[in-house]
């Protein structure tokens, strides 16, 4: 496996590093082996369960057998089959939609119809180590497929045979049959290749943020420590959201969004604090001022009215947190801080300072929160002029997650965007704080079942397609964001969609297929050898009588990158006359260009003239979208 679906030629060697025996094993020290450790926990997070090098767990993740010593280590029937998904390419490739999309020229948002597997693959050469935060909200395998697909469970026979507890006569192969797996075991193997994937996409300072309730919870904590390491667990937040009065014993009101860095100790060592504003500062500021109306300077009778008014309020009330501010003097409410004294000489001196309100407005967000599920539902229906969906996410609930943990330039992925609330909550977010957010977001074209009430709304609203919904609610929000005081730049997003490669395989002789688009295959080289971002501006230039496609990066950092793709013959005068440089990249067929061309540009542009060559066999071929969602490559 892991066959390259083109072959870089001209690769550099790098010679004589090799010589000199003065590799990590020859020369070890402690700092050498913590530096060895340190990559290797990068690379595999789920061989450090607790923080330390456990071997069994290396094996595991390794795929190799190790059956002298027990390790702490997450495993279920299918295991294998998720590694194998996590590894092995995609032959997929993703096609720009221009009619489609709105404001092609101007976005950098970008919403992808796909399964997010194959996708998130694609992306990995253009998008690692990118994003600040991932979100996910998958189905949480709830059993009751009402809108999307909600049951991963197989019938029981069928997992007993898969899990190998009983043979093909069905003779049991052990004393003790479980068949509980069955419901777990292949959303588990439906996600693990999913989160590895998004790992390659986080910055170092990244953040995967997923959301999930009782059903899976307990699975995802296992599996998150797989993938990212348990030592990376942030924390969860309990989103408490409606009370429903049907319950026979307790009264389930919350769900999860579960926090993993990518690198928990890297935002220690930075020094990352994510603040919110408390609540209850505004009424505490109002009280404030009504008393200074009524009092003027007379700050000790401010400070008792104060008081009394705190003690007034109920428990919960949000300014109650406040209370301990209830001093007051020309500039607000303080306390009295003592502080520790400096030496031993001023020990009895009881060093006393005023901590006051205004300077204490955030803190970190509490890991509890109320906000009724209900609302979103009610916001989302009015925007689309009818009831289409249940329960897609609350965009402020979303906006306070982007506003803690991202900020001006940062990258944002959903990859079960559902109805593409991430999108919309990005964008209101930016508003909100003038800032320029990106986001890029992934979603199956699954089709509505008719049969279900729920579903058969999306249905009659007119959309195919999940996909359809969340990209016409996208289009809904822009215009109304638009609509009112809006001052950003103009909203938009570009569509992609994901489709079967189209590089050609073994016994084809050529390396594209017969009659496939040239805009298309030439965005599938940029992406796949390229590097190229989905948000890349194309020019279609004219060199020689050829065809040349010239990609340009939307980074200010890459603006002296250039990125040429030519699929058709490409001869030495057009070589001479694209005159590309040592910093640009060259993409062409490698059946197309002649010698001479090669031979010359072989020596301008070092490792970046690359050449594209038919696939061979072992690659495989796009699956088409299963509801179902595993065993899609
Ligand atoms: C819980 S919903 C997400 C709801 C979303 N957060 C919202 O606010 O509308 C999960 C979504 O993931 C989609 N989905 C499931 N498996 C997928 C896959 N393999 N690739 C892409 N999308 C998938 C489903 O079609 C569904 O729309």
């Amino acid at each position: 496996m892991g066959v390259p679906l083109y072959q870089a030629e001209l690769e550099p060697v790098v010679k004589g590093e090799l010589a000199g025996g003065d590799g990590p094993g020859a020369n070890e020290t402690a700092d050498a082996r913590a530096e060895l450790l340190g990559r290797l926990r990068e690379l595999l997070p789920a061989a450090f369960p607790d923080g330390q090098l456990d071997s069994g767990a290396l094996y595991a993740a390794l795929g190799l057998a190790r059956p002298d010593k027990p390790s702490f280590s997450f495993s279920w029937p299918g295991v294998d089959r998720a590694r194998i998904d996590a590894r092995i390419p995609t032959a997929a490739t993703l096609v720009p939609d221009v009619d489609a999309s709105v404001n092609w020229d101007i976005t950098r948002d970008i919403l992808i119809e796909g399964d997010n597997l194959q996708v998130l693959k694609i992306l990995k050469a253009g998008y690692s180590g990118s994003a600040k935060l991932i979100y996910m909200d998958p189905p949480y395998n709830t059993g009751d497929t009402f809108t999307y697909h909600d049951d991963y469970g197989v019938p029981e026979p069928h997992y007993l045979r898969t899990s190998g507890q009983i043979n093909e006569p069905d003779n049991a192969t052990t004393s003790k049959l479980e068949s509980a797996g069955g419901k777990h075991a292949p959303w588990l193997t439906m996600m693990f290749p999913r989160l590895a994937a998004a790992r390659d996409l986080l910055r170092r300072d990244g953040v995967i943020l997923i959301s999930i309730d009782d059903n899976e919870v307990h699975h995802l904590r296992l599996l998150l420590d797989t993938v990212f390491g348990a030592a990376n667990f942030v924390g969860s937040f309990v989103w408490n959201a409606e009370r429903s009065g049907e319950a026979r014993l307790i009264s389930k009101v919350h769900d999860y969004m579960i926090l993993y860095a990518r690198d928990l100790q890297f935002l220690k060592d930075k020094d990352i604090r994510w603040r919110v504003r408390k609540s209850g500062l505004d009424e505490t500021y109002g009280k404030i001022e009504e008393l200074r109306g009524k009092y003027g300077k007379d700050f000790d009778t401010i400070g008792q009215e104060l008081l009394k008014w705190y003690d007034s309020l109920p428990e919960e009330h949000p300014s109650k947190a406040h209370e301990h501010f209830s001093s007051v003097d020309e500039r607000g409410a303080y306390f009295c801080e003592d502080l520790q004294s400096p030496g031993p000489e001023q020990a009895d001196q009881g060093l006393r300072v005023k901590s006051y309100l205004h300077e204490h407005e955030e803190w970190a967000p509490g890991s509890v929160f109320y906000q009724d599920r209900r609302v979103a539902t009610k916001t989302f229906n009015d925007l689309m002029g009818r009831e289409v969906f249940d329960y897609p996410k609350n965009i402020d609930v979303l906006g306070r997650m982007i506003n803690l943990i991202t900020g001006e330039g940062d990258l944002i992925i959903d990859a079960f965007a559902g109805s593409g609330s991430t999108g919309h909550a990005v964008w209101k977010q930016n508003q909100a704080d003038s800032k320029v957010r990106r986001w890029l977001l992934v979603q199956a074209p699954e089709p509505p079942k008719v049969t279900l009430k729920a579903s058969s709304r999306v249905f009659a609203a007119g959309y195919g397609t999940f996909f359809d919904l969340a990209a016409d609610r996208l289009r809904r929000a822009a215009q109304q964001l638009q609509d009112g005081t809006f001052t950003g730049p103009q909203l938009g997003f570009r569509i992609f969609r994901a489709r079967s490669t189209n590089m050609a395989v073994e016994p084809e002789r050529v390396p594209v297929i017969e009659g496939a688009d040239a805009a298309a295959v030439a965005w599938e080289a940029a992406i796949k050898a390229g590097g190229t971002r989905l948000d890349a501006r194309v020019r279609e230039l004219d060199v020689d009588g050829v065809v040349v496609y010239q990609f340009i990066s939307s980074d200010d950092s890459d603006v002296d990158r250039r990125l040429f793709v030519s699929l058709g013959e490409f001869s030495l005068a057009t070589a001479l006359e694209l005159k590309p440089t040592d910093t640009d990249t060259l993409i062409l067929r490698g059946d197309k260009a002649e010698d001479a061309a090669i031979r010359t540009l072989s020596s301008q542009l070092s490792s970046k003239l690359i050449l594209l060559e038919r696939v061979p066999r072992e690659v495989l071929g796009l699956t088409a979208w299963s509801a179902a969602g595993s065993g899609v490559s």
